[in-house]
Protein backbone atom coordinates (compact mmCIF):
# COMPACT_ATOMS: atom_id res chain seq x y z
CA UNK A 1 0.00 0.00 0.00
CA UNK A 2 1.57 3.44 -1.17
CA UNK A 3 1.46 6.06 1.79
CA UNK A 4 -0.57 9.02 1.32
CA UNK A 5 1.33 12.08 -0.24
CA UNK A 6 0.29 15.51 -0.37
CA UNK A 7 -0.47 16.55 -3.65
CA UNK A 8 1.70 18.00 -6.81
CA UNK A 9 2.28 17.49 -10.17
CA UNK A 10 -1.24 17.69 -10.98
CA UNK A 11 -1.88 18.52 -14.50
CA UNK A 12 -4.39 21.29 -14.62
CA UNK A 13 -6.99 20.03 -17.54
CA UNK A 14 -9.42 22.78 -19.00
CA UNK A 15 -13.12 21.51 -17.57
CA UNK A 16 -14.35 18.79 -19.53
CA UNK A 17 -17.90 19.79 -20.72
CA UNK A 18 -19.71 15.97 -19.99
CA UNK A 19 -17.43 15.42 -16.87
CA UNK A 20 -20.57 15.01 -14.46
CA UNK A 21 -23.03 12.65 -17.03
CA UNK A 22 -21.94 9.82 -15.33
CA UNK A 23 -22.05 11.01 -11.73
CA UNK A 24 -23.82 8.77 -8.81
CA UNK A 25 -26.54 8.92 -7.42
CA UNK A 26 -27.78 8.46 -11.46
CA UNK A 27 -30.80 8.30 -12.29
CA UNK A 28 -31.35 7.87 -16.10
CA UNK A 29 -33.28 4.28 -14.84
CA UNK A 30 -31.75 2.15 -17.74
CA UNK A 31 -28.17 0.41 -18.39
CA UNK A 32 -26.92 4.13 -17.73
CA UNK A 33 -27.32 3.76 -14.31
CA UNK A 34 -25.54 0.74 -13.78
CA UNK A 35 -22.86 2.02 -15.56
CA UNK A 36 -22.49 4.42 -13.10
CA UNK A 37 -22.52 2.99 -10.42
CA UNK A 38 -20.37 0.12 -10.77
CA UNK A 39 -18.37 1.30 -14.16
CA UNK A 40 -19.39 -1.11 -16.20
CA UNK A 41 -22.76 -2.58 -17.91
CA UNK A 42 -23.83 -4.83 -21.24
CA UNK A 43 -25.97 -3.45 -23.79
CA UNK A 44 -28.13 -6.61 -24.82
CA UNK A 45 -27.47 -7.31 -28.50
CA UNK A 46 -26.32 -4.08 -29.89
CA UNK A 47 -25.70 -6.57 -33.04
CA UNK A 48 -28.27 -9.01 -34.03
CA UNK A 49 -27.03 -12.42 -32.88
CA UNK A 50 -26.41 -13.89 -36.52
CA UNK A 51 -24.55 -10.91 -37.69
CA UNK A 52 -22.47 -10.87 -34.92
CA UNK A 53 -21.08 -14.23 -35.26
CA UNK A 54 -20.71 -13.58 -38.87
CA UNK A 55 -18.87 -10.69 -38.14
CA UNK A 56 -16.82 -13.52 -36.24
CA UNK A 57 -15.98 -15.75 -39.54
CA UNK A 58 -15.22 -12.48 -40.58
CA UNK A 59 -12.46 -12.49 -38.15
CA UNK A 60 -11.54 -15.85 -38.97
CA UNK A 61 -11.31 -15.64 -42.68
CA UNK A 62 -9.04 -12.26 -41.92
CA UNK A 63 -6.53 -14.42 -39.77
CA UNK A 64 -6.80 -17.04 -42.79
CA UNK A 65 -6.02 -14.49 -45.11
CA UNK A 66 -2.52 -14.50 -44.39
CA UNK A 67 0.11 -17.34 -46.01
CA UNK A 68 1.18 -18.65 -42.85
CA UNK A 69 -0.87 -21.81 -42.84
CA UNK A 70 -2.99 -20.90 -40.36
CA UNK A 71 -6.45 -23.34 -40.14
CA UNK A 72 -9.64 -22.49 -37.69
CA UNK A 73 -9.73 -26.40 -37.92
CA UNK A 74 -6.62 -27.33 -37.11
CA UNK A 75 -5.34 -26.78 -33.66
CA UNK A 76 -1.49 -27.20 -34.58
CA UNK A 77 -1.75 -24.70 -36.86
CA UNK A 78 -2.69 -22.25 -33.47
CA UNK A 79 0.34 -20.68 -32.66
CA UNK A 80 2.69 -17.08 -33.16
CA UNK A 81 4.66 -19.08 -36.52
CA UNK A 82 0.94 -19.40 -37.82
CA UNK A 83 -0.36 -16.07 -36.85
CA UNK A 84 -0.20 -12.07 -37.74
CA UNK A 85 1.92 -10.71 -34.88
CA UNK A 86 -0.26 -9.87 -31.95
CA UNK A 87 0.03 -9.03 -28.27
CA UNK A 88 -1.49 -10.61 -25.12
CA UNK A 89 -2.52 -14.08 -26.93
CA UNK A 90 -4.92 -12.21 -29.79
CA UNK A 91 -5.19 -8.73 -29.53
CA UNK A 92 -4.06 -7.14 -33.60
CA UNK A 93 -3.23 -3.94 -34.11
CA UNK A 94 -1.28 -4.02 -36.99
CA UNK A 95 -1.66 -5.10 -40.70
CA UNK A 96 -4.66 -2.52 -41.16
CA UNK A 97 -6.66 -4.43 -39.23
CA UNK A 98 -8.06 -1.20 -37.67
CA UNK A 99 -9.68 -0.22 -41.04
CA UNK A 100 -10.88 -3.85 -42.05
CA UNK A 101 -14.63 -4.32 -43.95
CA UNK A 102 -16.09 -5.83 -41.21
CA UNK A 103 -14.46 -3.79 -38.34
CA UNK A 104 -15.89 -0.85 -39.70
CA UNK A 105 -19.33 -2.54 -40.43
CA UNK A 106 -19.46 -3.04 -37.26
CA UNK A 107 -18.69 0.75 -36.12
CA UNK A 108 -21.73 1.67 -38.75
CA UNK A 109 -24.00 -0.99 -36.79
CA UNK A 110 -27.54 1.07 -35.70
CA UNK A 111 -27.13 -0.83 -32.28
CA UNK A 112 -24.03 0.35 -31.38
CA UNK A 113 -24.02 4.15 -32.35
CA UNK A 114 -27.18 4.38 -30.69
CA UNK A 115 -25.75 2.85 -27.23
CA UNK A 116 -22.86 5.76 -27.38
CA UNK A 117 -25.55 8.25 -28.65
CA UNK A 118 -27.74 7.44 -25.43
CA UNK A 119 -24.31 8.10 -23.05
CA UNK A 120 -23.56 11.59 -24.79
CA UNK A 121 -26.93 12.85 -25.78
CA UNK A 122 -25.73 13.17 -29.39
CA UNK A 123 -25.61 10.72 -32.51
CA UNK A 124 -23.13 12.95 -34.15
CA UNK A 125 -20.34 10.98 -32.97
CA UNK A 126 -16.60 9.75 -34.27
CA UNK A 127 -15.36 6.72 -33.10
CA UNK A 128 -11.95 5.67 -32.64
CA UNK A 129 -10.04 3.18 -34.87
CA UNK A 130 -9.57 0.86 -32.18
CA UNK A 131 -8.55 -2.70 -33.32
CA UNK A 132 -9.89 -6.22 -31.75
CA UNK A 133 -9.13 -9.30 -30.13
CA UNK A 134 -9.48 -13.38 -31.49
CA UNK A 135 -7.93 -15.42 -28.81
CA UNK A 136 -7.67 -19.07 -29.22
CA UNK A 137 -8.24 -21.18 -26.80
CA UNK A 138 -5.51 -24.02 -25.29
CA UNK A 139 -2.14 -21.91 -26.64
CA UNK A 140 0.70 -22.77 -25.13
CA UNK A 141 2.93 -20.59 -26.96
CA UNK A 142 2.06 -17.66 -25.13
CA UNK A 143 4.26 -16.42 -23.12
CA UNK A 144 2.58 -13.10 -21.79
CA UNK A 145 1.76 -13.24 -17.93
CA UNK A 146 -1.34 -11.26 -18.92
CA UNK A 147 -1.84 -8.88 -15.72
CA UNK A 148 -1.75 -5.56 -17.10
CA UNK A 149 -4.53 -3.88 -14.29
CA UNK A 150 -5.26 -0.38 -15.81
CA UNK A 151 -7.07 2.37 -16.29
CA UNK A 152 -7.48 4.57 -19.90
CA UNK A 153 -7.56 7.85 -18.43
CA UNK A 154 -4.89 10.22 -17.08
CA UNK A 155 -4.74 10.20 -13.61
CA UNK A 156 -4.79 14.06 -13.91
CA UNK A 157 -8.29 14.45 -15.65
CA UNK A 158 -11.44 14.79 -13.42
CA UNK A 159 -15.07 13.03 -13.48
CA UNK A 160 -16.07 11.41 -16.72
CA UNK A 161 -14.14 11.61 -19.87
CA UNK A 162 -14.60 8.76 -21.99
CA UNK A 163 -17.08 5.77 -22.35
CA UNK A 164 -15.22 2.56 -23.87
CA UNK A 165 -16.55 -0.65 -25.60
CA UNK A 166 -16.20 -4.24 -26.74
CA UNK A 167 -18.25 -5.62 -29.92
CA UNK A 168 -18.34 -9.36 -28.12
CA UNK A 169 -18.39 -11.63 -31.29
CA UNK A 170 -19.08 -15.01 -29.48
CA UNK A 171 -20.38 -16.65 -26.58
CA UNK A 172 -18.12 -15.25 -23.99
CA UNK A 173 -18.11 -17.21 -20.72
CA UNK A 174 -16.14 -17.86 -17.27
CA UNK A 175 -13.67 -19.57 -18.88
CA UNK A 176 -13.80 -17.58 -22.78
CA UNK A 177 -11.31 -15.58 -21.50
CA UNK A 178 -12.23 -11.20 -22.41
CA UNK A 179 -12.58 -8.58 -20.18
CA UNK A 180 -12.02 -8.52 -16.41
CA UNK A 181 -13.34 -4.99 -14.62
CA UNK A 182 -12.66 -3.80 -10.88
CA UNK A 183 -16.43 -3.18 -10.20
CA UNK A 184 -16.87 0.02 -8.46
CA UNK A 185 -13.22 1.79 -9.25
CA UNK A 186 -14.67 3.90 -11.99
CA UNK A 187 -16.36 6.15 -8.86
CA UNK A 188 -12.90 5.90 -6.76
CA UNK A 189 -9.69 6.44 -8.71
CA UNK A 190 -9.85 10.73 -8.12
CA UNK A 191 -10.46 10.07 -4.50
CA UNK A 192 -7.40 7.61 -4.76
CA UNK A 193 -5.36 9.89 -7.01
CA UNK A 194 -6.24 12.76 -4.55
CA UNK A 195 -5.00 11.02 -1.40
CA UNK A 196 -1.87 8.87 -2.96
CA UNK A 197 -0.25 11.92 -5.44
CA UNK A 198 -0.25 12.18 -9.25
CA UNK A 199 3.71 12.30 -9.82
CA UNK A 200 5.29 9.59 -12.55
CA UNK A 201 4.59 8.37 -15.57
CA UNK A 202 2.67 4.76 -15.56
CA UNK A 203 2.26 4.78 -18.99
CA UNK A 204 3.20 2.76 -21.98
CA UNK A 205 2.81 5.32 -24.47
CA UNK A 206 -0.56 7.54 -24.50
CA UNK A 207 -1.29 10.55 -21.89
CA UNK A 208 -4.66 8.74 -20.95
CA UNK A 209 -3.60 5.21 -19.26
CA UNK A 210 -2.58 4.85 -15.83
CA UNK A 211 -1.34 1.16 -14.72
CA UNK A 212 -1.94 0.42 -11.12
CA UNK A 213 0.32 -2.36 -9.22
CA UNK A 214 -0.79 -5.36 -7.15
CA UNK A 215 -0.26 -3.30 -3.90
CA UNK A 216 -1.94 -0.23 -5.09
CA UNK A 217 -4.96 -2.29 -6.31
CA UNK A 218 -5.26 -3.26 -2.10
CA UNK A 219 -6.29 0.52 -1.33
CA UNK A 220 -9.65 -0.37 -3.81
CA UNK A 221 -10.06 -4.05 -2.13
CA UNK A 222 -10.29 -2.23 1.13
CA UNK A 223 -13.04 0.07 -0.14
CA UNK A 224 -15.28 -2.69 -1.47
CA UNK A 225 -14.50 -3.32 -4.99
CA UNK A 226 -13.90 -6.84 -6.72
CA UNK A 227 -12.68 -8.10 -9.89
CA UNK A 228 -15.46 -9.34 -11.81
CA UNK A 229 -15.04 -11.47 -15.09
CA UNK A 230 -17.76 -9.61 -17.75
CA UNK A 231 -19.63 -12.66 -19.77
CA UNK A 232 -21.59 -11.93 -22.17
CA UNK A 233 -23.60 -13.38 -25.54
CA UNK A 234 -23.11 -12.30 -29.59
CA UNK A 235 -23.64 -9.25 -30.26
CA UNK A 236 -23.64 -7.78 -26.90
CA UNK A 237 -21.83 -4.25 -26.32
CA UNK A 238 -20.02 -4.59 -22.96
CA UNK A 239 -19.30 -0.50 -21.78
CA UNK A 240 -17.12 0.44 -19.41
CA UNK A 241 -16.63 4.06 -17.99
CA UNK A 242 -12.68 4.83 -18.76
CA UNK A 243 -11.79 5.02 -15.31
CA UNK A 244 -12.91 2.02 -14.24
CA UNK A 245 -10.17 -0.61 -13.91
CA UNK A 246 -9.30 -3.40 -16.36
CA UNK A 247 -7.60 -5.66 -18.28
CA UNK A 248 -8.48 -8.80 -20.19
CA UNK A 249 -7.59 -12.41 -20.18
CA UNK A 250 -7.16 -15.16 -22.52
CA UNK A 251 -9.51 -18.07 -23.04
CA UNK A 252 -8.79 -21.41 -20.17
CA UNK A 253 -11.98 -23.00 -21.82
CA UNK A 254 -12.81 -25.05 -25.39
CA UNK A 255 -14.10 -21.66 -26.78
CA UNK A 256 -11.86 -18.75 -28.76
CA UNK A 257 -12.51 -15.35 -27.56
CA UNK A 258 -13.63 -12.65 -30.78
CA UNK A 259 -14.14 -9.05 -30.51
CA UNK A 260 -13.59 -5.54 -31.39
CA UNK A 261 -12.96 -2.34 -29.53
CA UNK A 262 -15.20 0.45 -29.88
CA UNK A 263 -15.32 3.82 -28.49
CA UNK A 264 -17.48 6.81 -29.98
CA UNK A 265 -17.80 10.53 -28.89
CA UNK A 266 -19.61 13.58 -29.83
CA UNK A 267 -17.72 14.94 -32.92
CA UNK A 268 -18.04 18.45 -31.84
CA UNK A 269 -15.40 17.54 -29.05
CA UNK A 270 -12.48 17.80 -32.24
CA UNK A 271 -10.22 20.54 -32.03
CA UNK A 272 -8.40 21.51 -35.55
CA UNK A 273 -5.51 19.80 -34.14
CA UNK A 274 -7.76 16.71 -33.32
CA UNK A 275 -9.29 16.34 -36.97
CA UNK A 276 -5.95 16.79 -38.76
CA UNK A 277 -4.68 13.95 -36.57
CA UNK A 278 -7.52 12.06 -37.33
CA UNK A 279 -7.29 12.84 -40.93
CA UNK A 280 -3.93 11.41 -41.02
CA UNK A 281 -4.63 8.39 -39.31
CA UNK A 282 -7.74 7.25 -41.71
CA UNK A 283 -6.00 8.61 -45.01
CA UNK A 284 -3.14 5.93 -43.89
CA UNK A 285 -5.32 3.61 -41.96
CA UNK A 286 -3.22 3.75 -38.55
CA UNK A 287 -4.75 2.24 -35.38
CA UNK A 288 -5.52 5.23 -32.64
CA UNK A 289 -6.10 4.54 -28.65
CA UNK A 290 -9.75 5.03 -27.38
CA UNK A 291 -10.60 8.35 -26.78
CA UNK A 292 -11.61 9.24 -30.63
CA UNK A 293 -11.44 13.53 -29.71
CA UNK A 294 -8.25 14.48 -27.76
CA UNK A 295 -4.94 13.40 -26.96
CA UNK A 296 -5.21 11.19 -30.06
CA UNK A 297 -2.52 8.31 -30.06
CA UNK A 298 -1.75 6.90 -33.19
CA UNK A 299 1.40 4.95 -34.57
CA UNK A 300 2.59 4.37 -37.43
CA UNK A 301 3.84 0.70 -37.21
CA UNK A 302 2.11 -1.86 -35.67
CA UNK A 303 2.50 -4.49 -34.17
CA UNK A 304 5.80 -6.01 -32.46
CA UNK A 305 8.46 -7.38 -34.42
CA UNK A 306 8.25 -10.85 -36.02
CA UNK A 307 12.07 -12.50 -35.09
CA UNK A 308 13.51 -8.97 -34.09
CA UNK A 309 12.63 -7.51 -37.70
CA UNK A 310 9.58 -5.31 -38.97
CA UNK A 311 6.74 -8.37 -40.53
CA UNK A 312 6.65 -7.73 -44.27
CA UNK A 313 3.54 -8.51 -44.40
CA UNK A 314 2.09 -6.08 -42.23
CA UNK A 315 1.80 -3.54 -45.58
CA UNK A 316 -0.30 -1.13 -42.79
CA UNK A 317 -3.11 -1.60 -44.66
CA UNK A 318 -6.42 -3.10 -44.93
CA UNK A 319 -7.34 -5.54 -47.36
CA UNK A 320 -9.60 -3.81 -48.98
CA UNK A 321 -9.70 0.02 -49.19
CA UNK A 322 -12.40 1.66 -46.65
CA UNK A 323 -15.40 2.61 -48.33
CA UNK A 324 -15.54 6.84 -48.71
CA UNK A 325 -19.30 6.77 -48.01
CA UNK A 326 -20.51 10.11 -45.68
CA UNK A 327 -21.22 7.82 -43.38
CA UNK A 328 -17.98 6.71 -42.29
CA UNK A 329 -16.48 10.12 -43.42
CA UNK A 330 -18.35 11.31 -40.45
CA UNK A 331 -17.36 8.53 -37.83
CA UNK A 332 -13.80 9.00 -38.91
CA UNK A 333 -14.60 12.28 -38.33
CA UNK A 334 -13.50 13.63 -41.80
CA UNK A 335 -16.22 15.26 -42.50
CA UNK A 336 -18.16 17.41 -40.73
CA UNK A 337 -21.95 16.74 -39.10
FE1 LIG B 1 -7.73 -0.56 -21.58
Amino acid sequence: MPTAIPIHDEVQLPPFKYSHILDVPSEYGDWRDELAVKGWTIVKGAVPRERALQYREEAFKWLESFPLGFDRNDTSTWKNEHLPVHMKGGMFHGYGFPHESFVWDLRQEDGIIDAFAKIWGSDELVTSFDAGSIMLPKRTDVADAGKWEHIDQSRHRRGFYCCQGIANLNENGPDDGGLMVLTGSSQLVEKYFDKFGRSGDRTWGPFDWYGFSDAEQQWFFDQGCEWVKVCADPGDLILWDSRTMHYNVRPTGERDRVCTYICMAPAKLLSDEDKLLRKEAFHLERGTTHVPFAAIYSRDHEPKLRNGKPDPLDTGRSRQPVPRTDKILKLAGVLSY
